[in-house]
């Protein structure tokens, strides 16, 4: 091992500890999850060289604009993605999360993610800020539906057509957060509930730049409460958390949940 990576493992061991022992002495410990938690399990994330809006312009297909201009084009997109994502399984940091609200020391798990992989993992008490790409809703009645439950997924992946209400006959879209689209309120009220009570937030996975989302950690900063991030680049959370762990979400969660278990 030369002297800088060296140097650089100890780094990396002393901010796994310093996790450690905040974890194991918080009372309140919430999750803020973002695409780089999943990127493990094969699910593009948004931002940098491979991700997503730099293949596609998001204003061309996660606006209202573009799903009124051209329907066509945003389902495919959605039927891809919602393809690609079907086929992900949760990886190591999901099941870490889920085994840490068991425990008893994660209360919720707050994601920006619409994979469903954190309830794949076993979360119970989660809270999906920007919808569910396996729920569709109708633009002009309120049937909802989630595609795994209703049994309706294949059919629905294998069709070409658009997808109509099977109500009203209007149109269906996906159940997801669209740019310059409100957030769903109860959730993020919730959210922001629990981000005032939280004592730590273990942040991971995301850049942190998409408001009203990323007010999360700040809440916990700003109501005294402490910020744990893991992250393989620098975020716009970096700046303000206590702790930062440079790595992989599914190894760095392996490894604190090893260091955790011997320490309870
Ligand atoms: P981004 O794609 O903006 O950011 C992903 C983050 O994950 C980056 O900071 C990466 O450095 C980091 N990352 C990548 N691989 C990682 C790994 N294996 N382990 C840990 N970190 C890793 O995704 P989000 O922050 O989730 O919104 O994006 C926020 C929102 O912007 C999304 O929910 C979506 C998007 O447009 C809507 O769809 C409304
Ligand atoms: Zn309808």
């Amino acid at each position: 091992m030369s002297g800088r990576i060296f140097k650089q493992y100890r780094v990396l061991k002393i901010m796994m500890n310093e996790a450690v022992k905040l974890l194991a002495r918080s009372r309140f410990v919430i999750a803020f999850t973002g695409a780089g938690v999943s990127a493990e399990s094969g699910v593009p994330t948004f931002r940098g060289s491979s991700g997503i809006w730099k293949r596609h312009r998001a204003e061309e297909l996660a606006t209202s604009e573009a799903f009124r201009k051209d329907p066509h084009l945003v389902w495919e997109f959605y039927r891809w993605r919602m393809d690609v994502i079907r086929k992900a399984k949760p990886n190591k940091a999901h099941y870490a999360l889920a085994d840490l609200e068991r425990m008893g020391v994660i209360r919720a798990v707050i994601t920006q993610n619409v994979d469903d992989l954190h309830r794949e993992a076993g979360t119970k008490n989660l809270i999906e800020l920007h919808g569910n790409i396996f729920r569709v809703r109708c633009t002009a009645c309120s049937h909802r539906e989630y595609l795994k439950e209703s049994g309706r997924l294949d059919e629905f992946l294998a069709e070409k057509y658009l997808p109509r209400c099977p109500d009203c006959g209007s149109l269906l879209r996906p159940d997801v957060v669209w740019f310059g689209e409100p957030l769903p309120r109860n959730a993020l009220e919730n959210a922001f509930v629990l981000a005032e009570r939280a004592d730590l937030v273990l942040v991971i996975g995301t850049s942190g730049v998409v408001y009203p989302a990323a007010y999360i950690p700040r809440i916990v900063k700003e109501t005294g409460g402490k910020i744990i991030e893991i992250n393989t680049e620098e975020s716009g959370i970096t700046p303000i958390a206590d702790v930062f762990i440079r790595g992989k979400a599914g190894e760095v969660m392996s490894e604190i949940m090893e260091e955790f278990r011997r320490l309870i």
